[in-house]
């Protein structure tokens, strides 16, 4: 594992989207593996800033999200769907019919999680996979288990990710309490792995994940025994490690 030292949000932002425009400046036609949350928004701005320039070309250029609410339709601004619109894929020159993200509206998990795991295969694999970190170490919608979840599957959502995740509702109660997200063998497939992290309420999370033992009850964990992760942090978010990268 590889432990890059940023300063604040924002150099973690463009650390990120450094190693991202890397990866499509050498491999135009990659597959980009991508994820929500509040933390990597700084990134996808700075990628869109590039292409702006005329320094980044996604023309070619396919993508694959990690996870999506079960039940949102995709003009629900919070939708994961949405969020990538908003937040990237209305930006640059992606072409949306090569975009991917599981779909919320299907009923039945059962063919929603099938239809993605062909989604995912039929890209050819993923070349870099984006994450974030929830608070109990969940990476896509992964929650602590007592297995490694292998393909696309249906989670109920812990408490403390509904709670985390109510800032961006009106309401606790109009948080979806399920998900349809990538397993954690889909996952660890990606040829690269680039984690993003800031601030002190990720630190102790950070810790468990990276320097603890490797267990389902802390999905990132998993991410010890993959070959090649980076992992791009602000000074809060390694403040329990810092002795130790
Ligand atoms: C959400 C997403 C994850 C994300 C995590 C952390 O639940 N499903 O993909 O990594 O929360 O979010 P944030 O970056 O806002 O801390």
């Amino acid at each position: 594992m590889r432990f890059v030292k940023a300063r604040d949000y924002d150099d973690m932002s463009r650390k990120a989207a450094n190693i991202i425009s890397a990866q499509v400046i050498v491999k135009p036609n990659c597959v980009l593996g991508l994820a929500t949350g509040s933390t990597p928004i700084g990134a996808y701005k700075c990628l869109t800033h590039w292409y702006e320039k005329g320094d980044l070309d996604f023309s070619q250029v396919s993508s694959v999200n990690l996870d999506e609410y079960r039940g949102l339709t995709h003009d629900n601004p919070q939708s994961y769907y949405y969020f990538m619109n908003d937040n990237l894929f209305s930006h640059v020159n992606i072409d949306i019919a090569k975009t991917h993200v599981p779909d919320g509206t299907i009923e039945d998990a059962e063919e929603a999680c099938r239809q993605y795991d062909e989604t995912i295969k039929a890209t050819g694999g993923v070349d870099l996979q984006l994450l974030g970190l929830g608070h109990n170490g969940h990476i896509g919608f992964n929650e602590p288990d007592s297995v490694f979840a292998k393909g696309t599957h249906c989670v109920n959502l812990a408490q403390s990710t509904i709670d985390a995740n109510a800032r961006f509702f009106a309401s606790r109660e109009e948080v979806p309490t399920q998900a349809y997200t990538m397993g954690i063998q889909t996952i660890m497939q990606a040829k690269k792995i680039l984690v993003v992290v800031n601030g002190e309420g990720k630190a102790d999370i950070v810790e468990k994940a990276f320097f603890g033992p490797v267990t389902p009850q802390v999905p990132a964990s998993i991410l010890q025994l993959h070959q090649d992760v980076t992992i791009v942090g602000d000074e809060a978010a390694f403040s329990k490690i810092a002795s130790r990268i």
